[in-house]
């Protein structure tokens, strides 16, 4: 495996004491902050809700979530690293009881931790088979619930153009799943946007 393709590896899958870095780049890392921020203030949880993200890496987006009040959360995420460093982040959270962590998929996630209000992931969507994904949100998200899919490509000569084209994509797959309110929203981050695709399950 050359250097590139294990570093892509530990970004899909963060393992060891180098998953242990990578959990750290993604907490400490400016963009990936503003990414999070930015994708949390578009679903906007408030007070008596439950939402999930897939994918949770370090839980800097489920610390945004549970910074609201009367607001709980459940991350997963399979990679073991990230679900320790995600316990550490948010412990006063899962102390509470306001914060599950589960190691797994979404696709393996079992029925009774939801069903969610709201739904995110944010650079996950690029590892992930996308369909399959996207149909097991579905499943945890109560009738009327939100989904984001957030994505901004991380490799080198990345342009808008692909950042555009996996919208397209995800569009398609959940107006194909019946998600209606589709709409995309960019956000201007270099060297190219972010993207995130908002949809709600059928009522
Ligand atoms: C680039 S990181 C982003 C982490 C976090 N969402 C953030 O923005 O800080 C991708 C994360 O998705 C997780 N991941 C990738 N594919 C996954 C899958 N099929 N199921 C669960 N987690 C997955 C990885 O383990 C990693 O923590």
């Amino acid at each position: 495996m050359s250097l590139r393709d294990a570093i892509v590896s530990q970004f899909k899958r963060p393992r060891g004491l180098l998953g242990r870095i990578v959990g750290w780049i993604l907490a400490g890392r400016g963009s990936n902050l503003k990414r999070n921020r930015w994708t949390v203030d578009r679903i906007d949880p408030t007070s008596g809700e439950i939402v999930l993200e897939a994918g949770c890496g370090p839980g800097v987006g489920l610390s945004l979530c549970l910074e609201r009040p009367n607001v709980k959360a459940v991350g997963v995420d399979h990679s073991d690293v990230m679900i320790a460093q995600a316990a550490k982040r948010n412990c006063k959270a899962v102390r509470a009881g306001r914060l599950t962590l589960i190691q797994g998929t979404v696709e393996t996630l079992p029925a009774d931790v939801g069903p969610f209000d709201k739904a995110f992931s944010i650079n996950v969507i690029q590892f992930v088979d996308q369909a399959a994904f996207v149909a097991a949100m579905k499943r945890h998200l109560k009738p009327g619930g939100l989904l984001a899919t957030t994505y901004q490509p991380r490799h080198a000569k990345a342009t808008r153009a692909d950042v555009l084209k996996l919208a397209t994509k995800v569009s398609e797959i959940l107006s194909a799943e019946g998600f209606g309110a589709l709409r995309v929203e960019e956000l201007d981050l270099k060297p190219v946007p972010a993207v995130c695709v908002l949809a709600r399950k059928a009522a």
